[in-house]
């Protein structure tokens, strides 16, 4: 049984409306470690429509002036992904923890920047991966460890963007598939193989200039090849199969894991494994919150990050430039 240190709840403020806040508040109205103290908007008015509906106690009419309030301890922050760093930066220099959406960035330079920032002001910096605090992946890493070692590793993870206002078809805001869900198909392969050293990356064009099908390959140096198709003009799709010498693992929902099967197929046996379902949001926020009070190591830090900015602009460049491999530098 897990011993919980009383803490202090960690008031917390988020930055926008945005559309994920509904699947991340719960967590943080129920954990007894949270406390979500303020929403801003750049709409003073539905900043407060919000805040009545949500039962948030203060409202803000900008993100500086959330920012300003120094009863806010850490901010969520699910902007647009071209507003991630910026924001980032700012609120790590009003002295907030930051919890910001994925992909954090796709130029390693500014996320590395933004950890600079947090070290020098003596924050906790995270990008919010709340895949990866599901209990189906952890139970997927150990599994995968009995199957070593691994060859394989195919990914896909896909729906159709519908809303001509989505802010995953603009250029300027950051858009694209491999941003919105191929980072997470890049996450699974090196959370079970490490760093690629080499990727190719294709891609097709739509919305007003970005990437709405992107498919890649993966070359780790232990001779591992991860493969992935992502698109935000799929049906939709969430996929991860993993094979190794000792058999193979199959996940249909490996990212939301609503209802989390994992299928282990060896040559003695196929099986099942279902797990709890839970709320990993609300475990995403908690371990930040312990983090923030000292009590635990925040679970995804800045090498995760730089790892994930790395190989979504080494994609891009590869399929910038007609599908050629290009080589991830790892400093
Ligand atoms: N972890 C997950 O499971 C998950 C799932 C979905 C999305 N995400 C991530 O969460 C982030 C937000 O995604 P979403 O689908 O929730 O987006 P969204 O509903 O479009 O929300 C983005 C918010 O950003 C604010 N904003 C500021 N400048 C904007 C601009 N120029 N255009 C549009 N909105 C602007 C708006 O809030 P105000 O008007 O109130 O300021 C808007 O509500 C993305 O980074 C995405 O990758 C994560």
């Amino acid at each position: 049984m897990r011993l919980m240190a009383s803490i202090e709840p960690v008031r917390w403020g988020i930055l926008s409306t945005a559309n994920i806040n509904r699947l991340v508040i719960p967590g943080l109205q129920t954990s007894p470690v949270t406390e979500l103290l303020a929403v801003a908007s750049r709409d003073e008015s539905r900043a407060q429509q919000y805040a009545e509906q949500w039962r948030i106690p203060r409202a803000y009419g900008s993100y500086e002036a959330l920012l300003a309030d120094p009863d806010v301890e850490a901010v969520y922050i699910p902007l647009p992904n071209a507003m991630h760093v910026e924001w980032s930066i700012r609120a790590l220099e009003a002295g907030k923890h930051v919890l910001c959406e994925k992909p954090l960035g796709r130029d390693p330079a500014e996320v590395e920047r933004a950890f600079e920032i947090a070290g020098a002001n003596e924050k906790l910096l995270m990008e919010a991966f709340m895949w990866r605090f599901h209990p189906q992946t952890l139970h997927l890493q150990l599994l995968v460890e009995t199957l070593s070692p691994i060859s394989l590793i195919d990914a896909k993870f896909g729906f159709t963007a519908q809303n001509d206002g989505d802010v995953r078809l603009s250029r300027e805001l950051g858009g694209g598939a491999l941003m919105d869900v191929g980072c997470y198909c890049i996450s699974a392969a090196r959370l079970l193989a490490g760093e690629p050293e080499r990727v190719v990356g294709r891609q097709k064009i739509g919305g007003d200039g970005v990437d709405v099908h992107f498919n890649g390959e993966l070359f780790f140096a232990n001779g591992v090849q991860a493969t992935f198709e992502c698109g935000l003009d799929m049906k939709e799709i969430d996929e991860l199969r993993v094979d190794g010498e000792g058999g193979s693992v199959y996940l249909d929902d490996p990212w939301h894991g609503r209802e989390p099967v994992i299928v282990l197929m060896t040559p003695l046996e196929t099986r099942e494994i279902r797990e709890s379902g839970i709320d990993a949001y609300q475990a995403e926020v908690e371990n930040f919150s312990r983090a923030a009070r000292g009590l635990e190591l925040p679970f995804l830090g800045r090498e995760d990050a730089l790892g994930q900015a790395r190989t979504i602009d080494a994609l891009y460049r590869s399929a910038e430039a007609g599908g050629q491999e290009v080589q991830i530098a790892s400093s």
